[in-house]
């Protein structure tokens, strides 16, 4: 999704601050990138890869003392040279970069054109720069004594007109200042002693700087040479806090990993450390989440979420609904225009790494229209979610790079199960869970350790299609094997519940689609997948087995990939490791830009 630095008194030049900005945010997914430096204004814009931004502006490179940048993630228009931002009005006295949608930009590409002013783009972002201009020229607000406005007038006003998301920021010819506003898509601000930032998120300036100021929707900043000021709508000044974030540049490094996402997958020893950590104890045998201290039992919950945060969602609502309290996960693009009835004390929890997915944040909003309390799931400590939720618990995963979600989807199974037993309890006796989960991040060190998923990737690459099955707490992972799949390595990949294989697409069952069958423990569920295991093989698909081994399982499957034994409730999170790693291999086997998968982006701030 569109990323937005600015930069404002930066120590190490500029085009460089703004450069090393747009490349911390290449992980957020994007098709062109562009820069404007002022208070001479120049913009530099280029569609494909940040490279080619880099070779045009090492060719000519633009100057200032201040400036933003841009990464694009095309919605209204292809990836182009024309599309990409800073967008400049006719004279290019103006330049805006935004991430969101405007709403009403129809409307006024309407009235501009019937005014003669002419387009370049096809973007809605390019009414901004002409509305500013048109201001800047005859605005009503005149303050500047020559029949306009002021900069400043004329940027609050043309955002006073704007209707939908956006994070904007503007810079005007000549004058030495960058405007910015945010509603509805994120926008953080970095401060230290001889600089400010802008940025969506926190990983642009993080070599820079760590204190920061989470601006909230409806808030206005104006950065200048020696200061800044956060406002209101109304333009009156707003006290923010500054606070300092704890994860450093290191944390946003590769740190010798060939992808953001293998790092992240062999990180979750440490990121459930942290999930756990204070959540556990093992002398009384109990587990507690502390931020939920002031929460009721509901009487009923429902879960909104998108892509892997709803596989884990998936999962959370089978623990609810194992503990007695009816539950459902719900897409939350569907809830968002199409809610569930809500009953008394029901309450709604957004699962969403982001805490920014535009489509969670439209369901939490519509069941906090309607009177639930909300509890949002989240990664990221003052994200929208965080913010606009009744109550938020962290998963503390730490910063997750990679367009992929490995590390969170992990870290969102254990926070959900820590939480369903912190509100409604899962047991009598816990010892057995809290020692498996005690000993989960060793066992995801073992798998990780001695993982055969990179020969199981080279044996089964070439394959017409890969199927994943699972019953109960594996169908989330089953779902998310497929999930990532398809993600990284561009091959086709479904997840089906293991029974409903027959109700359909085994139709599609070939010696040519392997079918992974995820099956852990020796009871009822084993059993029934390893019957679904041999419908398969009847029609010659190769099966790869992910298993515990006390099934026979094994017997029946091609290829093995092994989990230690575990608790039933965190086995999930163990085979998921497994098919994250085989999703990874065929993926880098293929050379598929694993990292930043095409037409992806990290946060989905669009619905
Ligand atoms: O930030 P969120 O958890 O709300 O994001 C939701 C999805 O966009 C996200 O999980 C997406 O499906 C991942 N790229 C999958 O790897």
């Amino acid at each position: 999704m569109c990323g937005i630095v600015g930069c404002m008194g930066c120590p190490n030049g500029t085009l460089e601050t703004l450069m090393d900005g747009l490349g911390n945010l290449e992980y957020r997914g994007y098709d062109s990138a562009g820069v404007a430096l002022g208070p001479v204004l120049e913009t530099r814009k280029r569609a494909g890869e940040l490279d080619e931004l880099r070779k045009t502006v090492a060719e000519e490179p633009p100057t200032g003392d201040f400036g933003v940048g841009h990464t694009r993630w095309s919605t209204h228009g292809p990836p182009a040279d024309r599309n990409a931002h800073p967008h400049t009005d006719e004279s290019g006295r103006v330049a805006v970069v935004h991430n969101g949608i405007i709403e009403n930009y129809q409307r006024i590409r309407d009235e501009l054109e019937a005014e003669g002013v002419t387009f370049t783009s096809e973007t809605d972002t390019e009414v901004v720069p002409h509305l500013i201009a048109r201001e800047l020229e005859s605005g009503s607000d005149a303050t500047n004594g020559d029949g306009g406005c002021s900069p400043a007038d004329a940027f609050h006003a043309v955002v006073d007109r704007l209707e939908g998301s956006y994070a904007l920021c503007v810079v005007v010819d000549g004058h030495e200042a960058i405007f910015a506003a945010r509603q509805g898509s994120p926008l953080v601000m970095g401060v230290d002693e001889r600089a400010t930032y802008l940025a969506s998120d926190v990983p642009a300036f993080i070599e820079r700087t760590r204190d920061v100021v989470f601006l909230e929707d409806g808030q206005r900043v104006e950065l200048r040479p020696d200061d800044w000021t956060v406002m209101d709508a109304d333009r009156s000044p707003v006290e923010v806090s500054v606070e300092t974030v704890e994860y450093t540049a290191e944390a946003t490094g590769k740190s010798g990993y060939d992808h953001y996402m293998l790092k992240e997958i062999n990180e979750q020893p440490d990121a459930l450390r942290q999930c756990l950590s204070g959540r556990l104890d093992e002398l009384d045998g109990t587990i507690e989440i502390e931020e939920l201290s002031d929460l009721e039992e509901p009487t009923s919950v429902q879960i909104v979420a998108c892509g892997t945060s709803y596989h884990a969602a998936v999962y959370a609502a089978t623990l609810l609904r194992g503990a007695g309290v009816p539950a459902a996960a719900h897409l939350a693009s569907e809830y968002a225009t199409a809610p569930a009835p809500l009953g008394k004390g029901t309450l709604v929890i957004g699962v969403t790494q982001s805490g920014e997915t535009a489509d969670t944040l439209a369901a939490l909003r519509e069941a906090r229209a309607r009177g639930a309390r909300t509890l949002a799931v989240t990664n990221q400590v003052n994200s929208t979610a965080a913010r606009e939720c009744d109550d938020v618990v962290y998963i503390r995963a730490g910063p997750e790079i990679g367009v992929a979600a490995t590390k969170t989807f992990s870290s969102q199974l254990m926070a959900t199960l820590l939480l369903t037993e912190d509100l409604v309890g899962l047991a009598e006796d816990l010892d057995p869970l809290i020692e498996a989960l005690r000993d989960l991040p060793g066992a995801i060190q073992t798998v990780l350790d001695t993982t055969d998923a990179r020969e199981v990737a080279a044996e089964i690459a070439d394959s017409d299609a890969y199927f994943f099955i699972g019953r109960d707490r594996q169908f989330p992972v089953a779902l998310e094997g497929a999930l990532k799949c398809k993600e990284i390595s561009y091959e086709h990949a479904e997840g089906f519940a293991a029974g409903e294989l027959k109700h359909g697409p085994l139709a599609l069952v070939t010696p040519a689609t392997p079918v992974f069958a995820i099956v852990t423990g020796d009871g009822e569920r084993a059993r029934k997948t390893i019957g679904n295991i041999k419908e398969v093989e009847a029609r010659d698909a190769p099966v790869v087995a992910v298993t515990d081994g006390r099934s026979e399982a094994e017997r029946y499957a091609d290829l093995v990939l092994e989990i230690p034994e575990t608790h039933p409730l965190t086995a999930p999170v163990l085979t998921n490791v497994q098919l994250q790693l085989v999703s990874y291999h065929l993926a880098n086997d293929l050379g598929r830009p694993i990292d930043k998968p095409r037409n992806l982006a990290k946060s989905v701030t669009v619905e």
